[in-house]
């Protein structure tokens, strides 16, 4: 979700104003996803390097988190949606790792639309965490190394619920992946659009969506 502090910044206004629109484009683009046959959505919200921006910008983004999971928890659980979180959650305030452990648990009987909203997360980092946690399993005598495989590393990593990506959007004109998703990408179809985040609109995801569907995909095969 990139380009809210652009769009904020040429209108003359605050990068937080950009960063409040781009929430509620948030909310259109998660409802109008289950239509559009997306189960699966995941959104990058908060990066690992996020923190190098000023302080009140990065409380500013804090909080419109916790807004968000306090203001929407209602309606996504009416419109059936479970929401996740990646990301390294021990770095982020208790009182806001504590909404989203509740809205987690409150939404972890639905379905119809699965939402992951990455948080302090950056791809590295998830795959620095994993390595931690392999490493200790075979210290423990828990884990063979011998026996490591990719699924021991995909079991660990934080998206160990979700299936890979089908295609990844960046919003932006920026063309760089920036530490997302960077394990579970090996075969995601990518989209880049000029467009910023706060102007993405539900047509232009269905437009998006419906090019993907022409795509081949061999994973490596040779074509049919
Ligand atoms: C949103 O856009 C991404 C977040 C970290 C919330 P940016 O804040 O990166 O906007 P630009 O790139 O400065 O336009
Ligand atoms: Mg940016």
């Amino acid at each position: 979700m990139d380009g809210n502090g652009r769009w904020a910044t040429s209108r003359g206004w605050p990068r937080l104003v950009g960063h409040r629109r781009g929430a509620e484009r948030v909310k259109e683009i998660v409802g109008s996803a289950p239509g559009l046959g997306i189960g699966w959505l995941t959104i990058y919200a908060f990066s690992t390097e996020n923190w190098k921006r000023s302080t009140e910008e990065v409380l500013g983004l804090m909080s419109i988190f916790a807004r968000y999971i306090e203001r929407e928890a209602d309606r996504l659980a009416a419109e059936g949606v479970r929401l996740r979180f990646i990301g390294d959650r021990s770095r982020l305030d208790p009182k806001l790792q504590k909404l989203m452990a509740g809205i987690e648990e409150r939404t972890k009987g639905l379905s119809r639309l699965n939402l992951t909203v990455a948080i302090n997360y950056g791809g590295r980092n998830e795959i620095l965490r994993t390595a931690r946690r392999i490493a200790s399993d075979v210290a423990a005598g828990r884990l063979d190394p011998e026996a490591i495989s990719e699924e021991t590393i995909e079991e660990r990593l934080d998206t160990h619920e979700l299936p890979d990506p089908d295609l990844v959007i960046r919003t932006s004109g920026e063309t760089r992946i920036s530490n997302y998703l960077l394990w579970q990408s090996a075969y995601a179809e990518y989209e880049f659009t000029p467009t910023l985040w706060p102007d993405f609109t539900a047509e232009e995801l269905t437009s998006i969506v419906e090019r993907f569907g022409g795509r081949e995909r061999r994973y490596g095969a040779a074509p049919a």
